[in-house]
Formats: C-alpha cells, sequence, structure tokens
C-alpha cells in the first residue's frame, strides 16, 4: 500500500549558541579558512556548551515543533529520537525528552544509523502510524558531536557540529505526506568511519581513552567516494518508489557532509542550484540533526511551502543510507479534536480507518 497519510503538521530546530569559526579552528589544529572553505563549505559550526547535551538540544528543537504543530506533549503517541551522540548507552535519549517533555502517554526509543537516523526514524514513525501503531510522532535528529571529537585529528575535527531538528508526524487525510522512505546499509564498511571504544566489545578504560579510541574515526576520501553513488541511488530509488521523477520535486534537502558532496549528487540528479537547500556553512556535518534542521531552516526562510514535494537523501557510518520523499504540510491539522485525531492510538488498522478516512 502506498503510504499517503503521514503528514509534518510542525518542525523547528536548535543550535546551541556557542559558534566556532574556521578561523578559531586555525588556532587549534594545523589548518586554515581556506582548506576547510574549498573541501568542505564549511564557514562556521554550533557547539554545546557545559550542561548542555543531546537530549537537551532534542527537547528545546521538539518544544519548538510541537508548538507549531499546537500539539500538547501528553497528547503524543510516540518519540522517536535518531543520534550516533545520545547521552548515554542507555536509557534512550528519547527517554529523557519524554520525561522533560511530560509527554506521559508516548512511547519513546532511539534510533542509530549516524547520519541516515533522521530519515530512519521518519521512516519508522510513518509505518507506525500508517499501521496504527501510533496516531503521531515527534521524530527528532540530535546530536553532540563536538564530545567525541578529537581536537588534534585536524582530518575529522573541523567537520562536525552540533544541534537537533524535530517534526511533529502525524495521521491525516488532509495531505499525501511521506510518500516513499528507502533504507539501505553496508556493515561490511563499518570500519570506515566509526567510534571504536566505548560500546562492550572495547569497553572504556584507561587505555581506551589515552589512546583516543572514544573519538570519531574517519577514512574520509573512502566515505566521500561512496558518499555520492549512494545518495543518489537511494534518491532515485525513493522517487520511482513515489511514482514521481526529479521534476517533481520541489527542494532537495540532503544531509549537510560535504558541499562538494552535495554539488555532486544534485548534478547528477539535475536538480538546478535554486532547487537544492544548502546551510552546511552554518552548522558544519550536524549527523542525525542535519536533515530536519535543514528541513525547519528551508521553511523558515520561506523555500519550502505548504504543498511543496520534498526530497531527503542521506548517507553516514554503517555504511548507511536512504532517501524519503515528502509532500510538505508544515501546519498544525485544524480541528484535530473533532476529527478524533488525539487520544488513544489506533490498536488495530480497522480502528485508524475509522478515525481517519483514507483517500481513494
Ligand atoms: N586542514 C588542512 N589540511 C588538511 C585537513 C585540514 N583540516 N584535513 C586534511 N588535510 C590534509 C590531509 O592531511 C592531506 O594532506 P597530504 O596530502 O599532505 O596527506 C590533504 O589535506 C588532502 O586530504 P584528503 O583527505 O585527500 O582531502 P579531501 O579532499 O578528500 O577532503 C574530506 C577531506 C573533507 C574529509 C573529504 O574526504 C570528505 O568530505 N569526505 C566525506 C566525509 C563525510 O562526509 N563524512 C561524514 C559521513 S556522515 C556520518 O555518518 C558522520
Amino acid at each position: 500500500m502506498a503510504n499517503h497519510n503521514a503528514v509534518v503538521t510542525g518542525y523547528g530546530f536548535h543550535a546551541p549558541s556557542r559558534i566556532v569559526t574556521n578561523r578559531d579552528f586555525e588556532k587549534m589544529v594545523d589548518t586554515s579558512d581556506e582548506w576547510i572553505t574549498t573541501r568542505t563549505g564549511i564557514k562556521e559550526r554550533h557547539f554545546a556548551a557545559d550542561g548542555e547535551s543531546t537530549s537537551t538540544l532534542a527537547i528545546r528543537a521538539a518544544k519548538v515543533a510541537l508548538e507549531r504543530a499546537h500539539m500538547r506533549p501528553a497528547d503524543l503517541d510516540l518519540i522517536v529520537v535518531g543520534s550516533a551522540s545520545p547521552d548515554y548507552l542507555f536509557p534512550a535519549t528519547a527517554c529523557i525528552v519524554q520525561s522533560a517533555l511530560g509527554a506521559e502517554h508516548a512511547g519513546a526509543f532511539d534510533v542509530e544509523a549516524a547520519c541516515t537516523s533522521f530519515i530512519s526514524a521518519l521512516a519508522i514513525a510513518n509505518g507506525m502510524i500508517l499501521g496504527g501503531t501510533a496516531r503521531n510522532a515527534l521524530v527528532i535528529g540530535a546530536e553532540t558531536l563536538s564530545r567525541l571529537l578529537d581536537f588534534t585529528d585536524r582530518t575529522t575535527c573541523v567537520l562536525f557540529g552540533d544541534g537537533a531538528g524535530a517534526v511533529v508526524l502525524e495521521a491525516s487525510n488532509a495531505s499525501v505526506g511521506v510518500e516513499s522512505a528507502v533504507l539501505h546499509a553496508d556493515g561490511s564498511k563499518g570500519e570506515l568511519l566509526l567510534v571504536r571504544a566505548g560500546g562492550t566489545r572495547m569497553p572504556a578504560s584507561k587505555e581506551t581513552v589515552e589512546q583516543g579510541q572514544h573519538f570519531i574515526r574517519m577514512q574520509g576520501g573512502e566515505v566521500f567516494k561512496l558518499a555520492v553513488k549512494s545518495m543518489c541511488d537511494a534518491a532515485e530509488e525513493a522517487l520511482a518508489a513515489a511514482g514521481v521523477t526529479g521534476d517533481d520535486i520541489d527542494l532537495l534537502v540532503p544531509h549537510q557532509a560535504n558541499l562538494r558532496i552535495i554539488d555532486a549528487v544534485a548534478r547528477r540528479l539535475h536538480f538546478p542550484p535554486e532547487k537544492v537547500f544548502v546551510n552546511i556553512q552554518h552548522y558544519g556535518n550536524t549527523s542525525a540533526a542535519s536533515i530536519p534542521i535543514a528541513l525547519s531552516e528551508a521553511a523558515e526562510q520561506g523555500r519550502l511551502h505548504k504543498g511543496d514535494r520534498v526530497l531527503l537523501a542521506a548517507f553516514g557510518g554503517g555504511f548507511t543510507w536512504g532517501a524519503a520523499v515528502m509532500e510538505w504540510w508544515g501546519v498544525p491539522i485544524p480541528d484535530r479534536r473533532e476529527k478524533g485525531l488525539v487520544g488513544r492510538a489506533a490498536r488495530t488498522v480497522d480502528d485508524l480507518l475509522e478515525r481517519v478516512r483514507l483517500p481513494g
């Protein structure tokens, strides 16, 4: 069955107030503003302050999204946080968000697929809404990657940033909403991009800390080669699954990892620059957060309007990649209560269909 009725009704993002420029990095490692700008497109990024973490950034983004959706936390059925830099191994960051928001009826869990985490979380939430196990979901991408950076390794530390973005996804017959979502992985390439220590295979120890094994390590060139092909392949698959072509897309919102990767993807998919959203210059690579931050900024800047069709595409550690097509809604469902769209989650498809008339 085609995906017709999980629609974004609210969106928001939060970037920590501390901005670190390329010039700041010139004082830390052997690099230059010129090298970082020409190789990556990044000019500055935001880093969390002491006391901030992935959950605190996620909570701030979530509050903005809920406000825009006119959704009370108590009416949420589900919270999914995509992140490669959670507060803890467990409990899930989503549970910390759930408690802070007072989302007393929501289930909550994290999804980890590195930079593909947000599209993965969106795909799961979409499926649960279509399947009738949730009426709505708060889908968040949030990262505090600065805590995993080796500030003596110039090949990684200049690339990443912190932040969070969130969308509220709701069952609705008002829009086609999420039309397709495709996910892929190749675990044999895990060594290309990883944080080796701190899990159960290599528990944190004095030695792992001394050797910097708890930092992000990346073979950037190899990742670069896979990134363009995998994002393009996923984008084409998601377009086909939605029954549309690139001409039907109003805005491409790609994962913001490197401007050269974004440009190469846009060229290969025949998207002119005005149909591609880019904000990597201000945030760096915020991994799971980059797409929801970009979606929120695009909407705030008037680049994304109700009824527009959006293509999302991402790749990341794992190796993982994916894409999604959706019709952007971005405003609250006007008479949610009258339509019975709040309250208990549907337990069966019949229960769902009773309360949300599907098109056709
Ligand atoms: N400043 C100055 N010089 C640098 C820096 C730096 N910050 N970093 C590397 N260099 C040097 C290298 O040491 C090398 O020097 P050498 O020739 O003397 O050995 C030279 O620059 C070229 O290095 P390359 O790695 O070949 O540079 P490249 O053009 O490939 O750019 C980069 C590197 C930006 C990392 C690129 O490979 C890239 O963007 N890869 C993809 C990375 C990515 O997208 N990662 C995110 C994945 S998403 C996720 O899951 C987190």
